[in-house]
């Protein structure tokens, strides 16, 4: 199975770009300081699909958060990963379709996605390179 390269470089904080993962798409995200601690303040056990930001991050990268983009309700798109995207009421991502919101960490906060947005494997094979897959 193929495997996808994403340079985090040029990402700043606050913004995403979106790539292609196995012909889905994949979002990268540099979280804000603010949107980590919004993240970890969270009552984890409050969650629907309970996980932490550190669970979905790589050890050193908090800030750096990457998942599919694709809704875990009936896979739409969620919006959020381009500039001017709404994000949701809870600041991460927001699936039109049937209107569900994720959070800073993208858990599934409201609306009827049963998981967060899935987090793929993936490595680092440099500071800011990523090998996904
Ligand atoms: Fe996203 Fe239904 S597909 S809310």
């Amino acid at each position: 199975e193929s495997s996808t390269e994403v340079d985090t470089a040029a990402i700043e904080p606050g913004q995403a770009i979106k790539a292609v993962f196995r012909k889905q798409p994949l979002f990268v995200r540099r979280l804000t300081p603010q949107e980590i601690q919004i993240a970890n303040a969270v009552d984890v056990g409050s969650l629907r699909d309970p996980q932490t930001l550190e669970e979905r991050t790589k050890e050193g990268h908090a800030d750096l958060l990457i998942t599919m983009g694709v809704c875990t309700h009936l896979g739409c798109v969620p919006l959020g990963a381009a500039e001017g995207e709404p994000r949701g009421e809870f600041g991460g991502y927001f699936c039109p379709c049937h209107g569900s919101h994720y959070d800073t960490a993208a858990r599934i906060r409201k609306g009827p996605a049963p998981k967060n947005l899935e987090v793929p494997e993936y490595e680092f094979t440099s500071d800011t390179v990523v090998k996904v897959g």
